[in-house]
């Protein structure tokens, strides 16, 4: 019947083809196996590079025959950077308004969560901040410090007005006036503590694309194209912009250069007032210097910024302008108890 079927489909192959198949296939299989195993020991794996060059800097480089210029090229950019920060300020394409943020007797508390019932404590809510007060001034970069659990992000979270649950008490004023929150998420920005961006995208697309998320529609395509070039350069991101962010710990962006990203995303929205939990966690001391430079040119441009920071080396202590230190009680209340200021004052 099988055979009868085959050949009216002019299939008709006699017996020996049966044996030379399998032998075809075995055969097939022993030469790839060998030319595979040949090509893995004798070639080399491509290596990811991490030299990134942008595109003006490599058709700058292309354009000069002479190579040894390249060095004077590198001090002349050196030399040209003071100039770009003096005149950073005023500068900026987009206008902001500079915003004092006060806030006082500040009580955050949360239901007891269900475990803690469990263990025996019987109060009904749980207070993780307790009577706090400070002011975040406009230019002046402020450290939130405390050891871990004393209640940093927690504080940041409520001044941000991102906590959806729990109660809050006292009073927080943006530039005087009361916070309403609907309009306060259109002047703040907050730098959360991972870093978390779209692998496939380069580092210019991703503050684009935050840009036309964000930012007002009413600006013109121009005018905002400008402003992530403004902001690039701020963040010294502009040498990396057509770098690929990539998988963090794979490809792409080192860790340090992912939160200056971070940072960048958020200050594409043009905000006055940015709260940034943990910018140089994770970092050695060299690239927590880079971080906090890009901090500082943030502040530089008047804008109120707050960090919380955990462990600084000294060099990162002594870029903030103040101090507003979280202690944590052994009844898991955070009390704020100290503002001073670093720099000179310290030492
Ligand atoms: N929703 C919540 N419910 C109960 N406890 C919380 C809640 N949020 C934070 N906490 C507790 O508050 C303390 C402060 O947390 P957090 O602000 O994250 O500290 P950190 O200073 O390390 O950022 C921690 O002990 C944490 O367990
Ligand atoms: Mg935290």
């Amino acid at each position: 019947m099988g055979k009868v079927i085959l050949e009216s489909r002019g299939l008709n192959f006699d017996g020996n083809l049966f044996w030379r198949l399998p032998g075809a296939l075995f055969g097939f299989a022993l030469v790839f196996n060998i030319g595979f195993t040949l090509a893995l020991s004798f070639l080399k794996a491509p290596r990811a590079s991490r030299a990134i060059v942008s595109q003006e800097k490599l058709s700058r480089m292309q354009g000069r025959e002479d190579l040894s210029n390249f060095a004077t090229m590198e001090e002349k950019d050196m030399n040209s950077h003071p100039n770009l920060k003096e005149s950073r300020r005023g500068r900026m394409v987009l206008p902001f308004e500079p915003l004092t943020v006060v806030f006082q007797n500040l009580q955050y508390y949360v239901d007891v969560p269900l475990e803690m019932r469990e263990w025996g404590f019987d109060q009904e809510k749980l207070q993780l901040l307790s009577d706090i007060s400070g002011a975040l001034r406009p230019g002046v970069l402020t450290a939130l410090m405390g050891i871990s659990g004393a209640g940093k992000t927690t504080l940041l979270d409520v001044l941000a007005g991102r906590k959806t649950s729990g109660y809050i008490e006292g009073e927080i004023k943006i530039g005087g006036y009361p916070k309403v929150q609907e309009t306060f998420v259109r002047i703040s920005g907050y730098r959360e503590q991972t870093d978390i961006h779209s692998p496939q995208l380069t580092v210019e697309e991703s503050l684009i694309f935050s840009a036309w998320l964000r930012l007002a529609h009413e600006i013109e395509s121009k005018t905002k194209d400008e402003f992530v070039n403004e902001v690039l350069e701020t963040i010294e991101l502009d040498e990396i912009k057509d770098a690929l962010v990539g998988i963090p710990g794979v490809s792409g962006l080192s860790t340090e250069q992912r939160k200056r990203l971070t940072i960048a995303v958020e200050l594409v929205a043009n905000p006055s007032t940015i709260f940034m939990d943990e910018p140089t966690t994770g970092l050695d001391a060299r690239a927590a210097a880079i971080v906090m430079r890009a901090v500082k040119n943030v502040v530089d441009t008047g804008r109120t910024i707050v960090c919380t920071i955990h462990q600084p080396s000294i060099d990162t202590f002594e870029a903030f302008d103040e101090v507003t230190h979280l202690f944590l009680y052994p009844d898991c209340q955070s009390k704020e108890e100290m503002t001073g200021f670093t720099g000179g004052n310290m030492h």
